[in-house]
């Protein structure tokens, strides 16, 4: 495993001021943007309601006494207060942790419209190796969350774990699932495992015409909080699984468990089956494992799996593959601890049940319209978005 990098907190200002413009400093540690200030997007949806480039503010903080190095972008809260978690990762600079704050915040905006939800989007993400982390910067990260009053609320994603959340919530009371006493009383990663079988499910059904799991083979890449309980109770409904991750020891203890083939993380994506589930970072879905793939369908938790949304789903269209859109399929985390900050949502069973609804919609808008599956939730995010705006 990397080491945590050297903090270098003068680095890191310049090269975000390089990619964001002039900051504001709120305090000796305390960075913002706003939108005001922020570059706008790039990309081909400026100027629609949901625009993943253009963000409401952008945080960044060093706290010189632990080393804490973090990011948190608000992306949106035009529905409701930014949720998102935090992800943990040794990321090579600050500009590749910006990158990836970025995209995340943004995806959690188009999560909770399309999934009903009145919360808006953000995340936050820590420079530094997840197995190495220390108390006093869990600490320094909930001072960082309070911070904000509020405008962002945290929870765990990738390389954070549920019970880190209590040392971050003796400092904050802005954490997603807790009692007021402190204790963690949601889990996020259960539910999500729960809506991507049920996309899974919706996904087998327009294909085959039939949805159930027995008999499927399924592919599943990345076997952390949520990938492995996807392999886990897909083999329990009789699904051919195959596993892997870059964690071999992680791994092959779960196909052994479970019964599945323990299949190598180079040429996964090659693998012959009915459904390639890619559960472990972003990006996976891109013009050179797109052409690779020999499956029928994706679906899986792993959040920004398309490396250009919507383009890699175009890709993924012509060659015939029914991409269930991974914001639409994961939100089952964010439902659950969603509902907690949103007013007047139906009931978080509701909304968990009707992920598979949502996703067969989008599959038959796709092949009717003769759109992306990603292009079309795209359209249904700014559905949403637009008449907040309005109303
Ligand atoms: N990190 C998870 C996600 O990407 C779960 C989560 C949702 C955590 C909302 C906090 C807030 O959906």
């Amino acid at each position: 495993m990397a080491s945590t990098p050297a903090p270098d907190p003068l680095d890191d200002r310049s090269a975000l001021e390089g990619l964001l413009g002039p900051t504001e400093q709120l305090d000796e540690h305390l960075l913002r943007w706003t939108s005001t200030q922020l570059p706008g997007g790039q990309g081909g949806r400026s100027g629609r309601p949901y625009d993943p480039e253009r963000h409401e503010a952008v945080y960044y903080h060093h706290d010189p006494p632990s080393g804490l190095r973090a990011l948190i972008a608000v992306h949106s809260s035009v529905l409701g207060p930014a949720l998102g978690g935090a992800r943990w990762q040794p990321y090579e600079d600050v500009g590749e942790a910006l990158t990836d704050v970025l995209r995340l915040s943004a995806a959690m905006t188009a999560k909770m419209a399309v999934s009903g939800l009145d919360c808006g989007g953000g995340k936050a993400v820590i420079i530094g190796d997840a197995s190495a982390k220390t108390p006093e910067q869990l600490a320094a990260y909930g001072r960082f969350v309070e911070r904000l009053g509020g405008r962002y609320v945290t929870g765990t994603d990738v390389g954070t774990t549920l019970d880190e959340l209590p040392l971050i919530a003796a400092h904050t009371s802005r954490v997603v699932g807790m009692s007021p006493a402190g204790e963690v009383v949601k889990d996020t990663a259960e539910p999500t495992v729960r809506t991507v079988l049920h996309g899974m499910r919706a996904s087998l059904e327009a294909v085959f015409g039939d949805g159930s799991l027995a008999g499927r083979r399924i592919v599943v890449i990345g076997v952390g909080k949520v990938g492995g309980e996807v392999a886990r109770r897909a083999a329990a409904e009789g699904a051919n699984v195959a596993v892997t991750d870059l964690y071999d020891e992680i791994a092959a203890p779960l196909a052994s468990e479970i019964g599945a083939e323990h299949v190598a993380l180079d040429g996964a994506y090659a693998q012959p089956c009915d459904v390639i589930s890619p559960n472990a970072l972003g990006g996976v879905l891109n013009a050179s494992t797109i052409p690779e793939l020999r499956c029928r369908i994706v679906c899986g938790g792993a959040n920004n799996q398309l490396l250009r949304d919507p383009a890699d789903a175009d890709l993924l269209a012509e060659r015939g593959i029914a991409y269930a859109p991974d914001y639409v399929v994961n939100a089952g985390g964010a439902i659950l601890v969603g509902v907690d900050y949103a007013t007047g949502s139906a009931s978080p069973e509701d909304l968990l049940e009707r992920v598979g609804a949502t996703t067969l919609e989008l599959l038959r808008v796709s092949d009717r319209e003769g759109i992306s599956t990603a292009e079309a939730a795209l359209r249904s995010v700014d559905t949403r978005l637009a008449s907040a705006s309005d109303g």
